[in-house]
């Protein structure tokens, strides 16, 4: 067992805890085989019984100006000190001091402009996942925001030489930037969060992440559940040490210098408290009406596969009625949820099923112990509902597989990375100035992902279509546009896409965000 005494009592200046020096908390043997990539962390500390704490909404953020046919909105990312265990002060970095951050809500058509503030005492990226946004504002990982003078006082590290990642292409900051986001595109849940090179996961770990929901005409028509009947869930796994600090093995954690996490660690870090809206197995009391829930798995690592327990009297479990990028064609009914870091479900649940009274656990089939719940609901009292599951959703169109003229191999497996064992995509690790594929906006491409762990790819820009899937064919997890699509240990997952016309330079990458800062992540760019 993995206990790295060198570096116990270690202890950067984010009050970042490692893994030693933690007394009690510890790694537990790997998940690899039992439908996770990743190694356990254990917390030390007593944690809260399951299903006592409410469930927290994050807050929507409010724009600072809506003139000029955009909405203008500003968000200060910083440290702060977050209650996500009850009773327990957690050192966390934030977007505006809670975790999740706040949600932003925007309309279809209405560009969007947020001006993001770094009050870190490190460099920063934001990126909007499954944001259809111009190379400037996507958040690549070279183009650093630094922090506000006086932030990073406390340690006199070069910015410069982290600045630079040896890209001379890269556009960075200091103190705020402005990300313009067009909006043209489908209702969806999007999420944002960091994406600094090398620093990614442990940035995202400590908080730096929250959700983003696009709203249409389309949606509006139908007759789904609004108000506080649509939950935004994210979840997301973290361990503590046994004074609320976040565990997480980076090999240094100031998070300055040393990319990457202990080598125990280098297939994911997975937390054994699980926590939906930054709460730990959280409960809901609900109307018995349907509700729609829409998942986003915030995590670094973890996959889940979600179960209603029990499964309702009458009915199916879940409808789903969208997944990453928007909208499915028509409803599906699905027993059970699988997602992969990154992805979204929207579904439909109909509480109404359960007589009042009734406790529904969701559980996550791919966990063990602490990790195989997740949240309740309560069906306090009785309601009126004028819902329905409409037959058909929104107009999808398919890709045509014959109009793809270019077919490109993306192969995600371990390897070398600079005398290391890391993470690489066709055998090369990360390089932000190597272009590894030149891309003509508006034709479709077929792109074929092979892999020899489970690793969820993520490209930008681009949404896809999942159209092949080695072992098994397609799961309901495939369907839809999707921008992050779940590679199981040994497959081959084909996917049809088709870049809009925003040229530059972007990424495509495993979102298991261990893997993503060991290198497995590839940079295009579309002409
Ligand atoms: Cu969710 Cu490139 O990231
Ligand atoms: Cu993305
Ligand atoms: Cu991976």
């Amino acid at each position: 067992m993995p206990r790295h005494q060198e570096t116990l009592g270690r202890r950067g200046f984010l009050g970042l805890a490692g893994v030693a020096g933690l007394g009690g908390a510890g790694v537990l043997a790997g998940c690899s085989g039992s439908g996770q990539t990743g190694q356990l962390i254990r917390s030390d500390l007593d944690l809260p019984e399951p299903f006592t704490v409410p469930l927290p909404i994050a807050p929507v953020l409010q724009p600072v100006s809506t003139s000029g046919g955009v909405d203008r909105y500003r968000l200060e990312a910083r440290a702060a000190d977050v209650e996500l265990l009850p009773g327990v002060r957690t050192p966390m970095l934030t977007y505006g001091g809670g975790f999740p951050g706040p949600t932003l809500e925007t309309r279809r058509g209405r560009p969007v402009v947020v001006e993001h503030v770094n009050s870190l005492p490190v460099p920063m990226v934001v990126h909007l996942h499954g944001g259809v946004v111009p190379a400037e504002s996507d958040g690549f990982p070279t183009d650093l925001v630094l922090p506000v003078a006086g932030a990073a006082r406390a340690r006199p590290t070069s910015h410069a030489h982290a600045a630079s990642h040896d890209d001379p292409q890269a556009v960075v900051t200091t103190g705020r930037r402005e990300y313009a986001y067009p909006g043209d595109q489908p209702a969806a849940l999007l999420w944002y969060h960091d994406h600094r090179m090398d620093f990614t996961g442990p940035m995202v770990y400590r908080g730096l992440a929250g959700m983003h929901v696009v709203r249409d005409d389309v949606e509006d028509a139908l007759p789904l559940p609004r108000g506080d009947r649509e939950l935004l869930l994210m979840l997301s796994d973290k361990a503590f040490d046994a004074d609320g600090e976040l565990v997480y093995p980076s090999l240094d954690p100031t998070l300055t210098t040393t990319p990457g996490v202990e080598d125990f660690a280098m297939e994911g870090v997975l937390g054994d408290v699980v926590l939906v809206n930054g709460a730990p197995w959280p409960v809901a009391e609900v109307d018995a009406a349907r509700h729609r829930l829409r998942f986003l798995n915030g995590s670094n690592a973890r996959r889940y596969r979600l179960r209603l327990d029990p499964a309702p009297p009458s009915g199916p479990g879940f409808v789903q009625i969208g997944s990453d990028a928007g909208l499915l064609e028509a409803p599906l009914e699905v027993d059970q949820l699988t997602l992969a870091p990154a992805e979204r479900v929207d579904v439909l649940l109909d509480l109404g099923a359960y007589p009042v009274g009734s406790e529904v656990t969701v559980v996550n089939d791919l966990g063990s112990g602490s990790t195989s719940r997740v949240m309740r609901f309560r069906v306090v009292r009785a309601a009126s509902d004028d819902t329905r599951v409409p037959e058909r959703l929104a107009e999808v169109e398919q890709l045509d597989p014959t109009e793809a003229t270019i077919l490109r191999t993306f192969r995600f497996t371990r390897g070398d990375v600079g005398g290391h064992s890391g993470w690489t995509i066709n055998g090369a690790p990360f390089d932000p100035v190597r272009m590894d594929a030149r891309i003509r906006s508006g034709e479709v491409e077929r792109w074929r992902f092979v892999s020899d762990a489970h690793h969820p790819v993520h490209v930008h820009l681009a949404h896809f279509q999942v159209v092949g899937r080695g072992s098994g064919g397609l799961t309901p997890a495939d369907a839809g546009w999707k921008d992050t699509v779940d590679v199981r240990p040994g497959e081959v997952v084909e996917v049809l896409l088709r870049f809009p016309d925003l040229p530059g330079r972007y990424v495509m990458h495993c979102h298991n965000l261990e893997h993503e800062d060991m290198k497995m992540m590839s940079a295009f760019e579309v002409l």
